[in-house]
């Protein structure tokens, strides 16, 4: 390999693979300007499609957006209903280009009690384009990461009860295998817009060794130039994953 070929290999290793994005602000963005927050909300669908095309330019494998969580069902009904619609219209416009563009759809969280054409649109998108492998979109959707915890762990406690594993088969290993979406690596940065410093409830099993980063713009005003702004403060990072850093390892 040339000295050019190992640059490019090492520029392009540093592109994280699984990238997580809690996506915040929209009602701040809505109020500084005098709006209501739906329209935040709408701003934020724009760079929802922003985000995936530049995730997918820049050679992101994964990205998970949380979209909806199982605590945002206390907001007003009104603010709730908008966000369905949201979703829905999101589905229904943007389902056949995400599957020209070669994108895999996947939901995580609950979906029982969601109402059925809810539940319907997202099947449909992820047998649309299941066998689609340029990019991974995972939507976080009336997900909470404790209630996800909990639902694995039932899924473990009703095999054992079934005597098809033991308790010691239980391992960190075996466990994630009964998360959501058990196939998909954990992310490797999360980022969270608008200045909040917390998960709020996200991927808290996955994010144990993941980079965070927290960013004060809202979510409608983030773009291209964000999510590499935010990219290179991840490749700052010295991951050690409870070890020692390469280079005081020897
Ligand atoms: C994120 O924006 C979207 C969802 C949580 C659904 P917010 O609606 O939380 O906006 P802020 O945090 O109130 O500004
Ligand atoms: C987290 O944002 C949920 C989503 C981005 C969908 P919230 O706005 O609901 O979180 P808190 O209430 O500020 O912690
Ligand atoms: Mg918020």
């Amino acid at each position: 390999m040339s000295d050019a070929e190992h640059q490019q290999k090492a520029a392009s290793s540093e592109v994280p693979h699984h990238v997580a994005i809690i996506m915040d602000g929209n009602g701040r963005w809505a109020s500084a300007r005098g709006m209501p927050r739906v329209e935040g909300h709408r701003r934020g669908v724009e760079a929802v499609r922003r985000t995936i095309r530049a995730a997918g330019e820049i050679g992101i494998k994964i990205i998970t957006i949380f979209s909806f969580s199982a605590e945002n069902w206390s907001r007003p009904a009104s603010e709730v209903g908008e966000l369905m619609g949201l979703l829905r219209r999101f589905i229904r416009n943007d389902l056949a280009s995400l599957h020209e563009s070669g994108v895999r759809v996947r939901i995580i969280g609950e979906r029982e009690g969601l109402e059925p054409d809810i539940a319907r649109l997202l099947t449909e998108a992820e047998e649309l384009t299941r066998n689609n492998t340029n990019l991974t979109l995972v939507v976080a959707f009336n997900y909470g990461a404790r209630q996800e915890i909990v639902r694995a762990a039932k899924r473990a406690a009703q095999l054992v009860a079934e005597g098809k594993i033991k308790p010691e088969d239980i391992t960190p290993e075996s466990f994630a295998g009964f998360l959501d979406a058990p196939d998909l690596p954990d992310p490797d940065l999360i980022i969270r817009t608008s200045g909040e410093q917390r998960l709020s409830n996200f991927l808290l099993w996955q994010s144990a060794y993941s980079e965070l980063v927290f960013v004060p713009t809202y979510w409608p005003d983030f773009d291209r130039a964000a999510l590499e702004a935010a990219i290179d403060s991840f490749r700052q990072r010295e991951r050690r994953f409870g070890g020692l850093a390469a280079r005081t390892a020897s």
